[in-house]
C-alpha cells in the first residue's frame, strides 16, 4: 500500500510555515517508523503579491509586493520542500504532470488574495483525483480571520473564493471543520477546513478501523 503523502503551501513568503511543515512531516515520519513518508511542495511566485485583480482581493489591506521572498536564502533554509516559484495561475496547470507527487492529504492557503486562491483550487481540476490525492482532505486557510480592519467576509478574500469554489463544482466541497470547534486549546480551529472529493473511488471505504489507532499514535506525539 502507498504509504507516501503530499503536503502543499500555497504562499511561502519568508519561508516560516513551510519551515514549520519540514519540521513536523520528519517528526511524524521518525514517530511513526517508516509507516508514512511525506512529500512537501511550497508555490510562491518568489517576488510578492502580484497587482490585485479586483476590490475583492482586499487592496485596502493587501499590495503588490508585500511579503517578497529572498529566494537563495530561504533555499539555504529548506532541508526537503520543492519550491515551486512563479504565479500560481500558471504553475498550478502543469503540477501534476511535471512533479508526479504522492497523493496530496494536506494544503495550507496563505496567498492573501481571492483571486490567487482561486487559482490554487484549480489544482482540483485534475481528472486523476485517485492517483493525485486522498479522498478527503485537510485545508488550512490562513486568511478568514484577521484583525478588525482585514474584515474578511463571504464577499471577499478566501471565504468569497471557498463560496464560488462550492458553486461551481459538483463533486468537490470544501468546509470548516466542525469537530476542532468544540476544542478550547486550539487557536487554528476556526481556520481548518476540510475538502470532500465525492467522486474519488476511495471515498466511501470504511476507515473506522484504523481512525483509533491513528489518534492513539498521534495522541502521544503531544
Ligand atoms: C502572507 S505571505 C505567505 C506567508 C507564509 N505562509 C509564511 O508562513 O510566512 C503570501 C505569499 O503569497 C504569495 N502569492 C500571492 N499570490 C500569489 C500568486 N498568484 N502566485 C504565487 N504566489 C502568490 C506572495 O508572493 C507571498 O509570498
Amino acid at each position: 500500500m502507498e504509504k507516501k503523502v503530499s503536503i502543499i503551501e500555497f504562499g511561502v513568503a519568508g519561508g516560516n510555515g513551510l519551515t514549520a511543515v519540514e519540521y513536523l512531516a520528519s517528526k511524524i515520519e521518525q514517530h511513526l517508523n517508516g509507516g508514512i513518508e511525506f512529500e512537501i511542495y511550497g508555490f510562491d511566485t518568489g517576488e510578492g503579491l502580484p497587482e490585485p485583480e479586483s476590490k475583492e482581493d482586499l487592496p485596502y489591506w493587501f499590495e503588490a509586493k508585500q511579503y517578497k521572498m529572498d529566494v537563495e536564502k530561504l533555499k539555504n533554509r529548506l532541508t526537503r520542500a520543492k519550491l515551486i516559484l512563479g504565479n500560481v495561475k500558471d504553475t498550478s496547470e502543469n503540477f501534476f504532470k511535471k512533479y508526479n507527487p504522492a497523493p496530496v492529504g494536506a494544503l495550507f492557503y496563505d496567498m492573501d488574495y481571492h483571486s490567487s486562491t482561486r487559482d490554487c483550487f484549480k489544482l482540483f481540476d485534475e481528472s486523476e483525483i485517485e492517483k493525485f490525492f486522498l479522498p478527503r482532505l485537510y485545508l488550512y486557510m490562513d486568511d478568514v480571520i484577521g484583525q478588525d480592519i482585514e474584515m474578511y467576509g463571504e464577499f471577499n478574500g478566501q471565504l468569497l473564493a471557498i463560496k464560488d469554489f462550492n458553486q461551481r463544482s459538483d463533486g468537490i466541497k470544501i468546509h470548516l471543520n466542525q469537530n476542532l470547534l468544540a476544542r478550547n486549546n486550539f487557536d487554528a480551529k476556526h481556520q481548518i477546513y476540510y475538502a470532500h472529493l465525492f467522486n474519488h473511488l476511495q471515498y466511501s471505504s470504511f476507515v473506522g478501523a484504523e481512525e483509533k489507532d491513528i489518534s492513539q499514535q498521534l495522541l502521544k506525539l503531544k
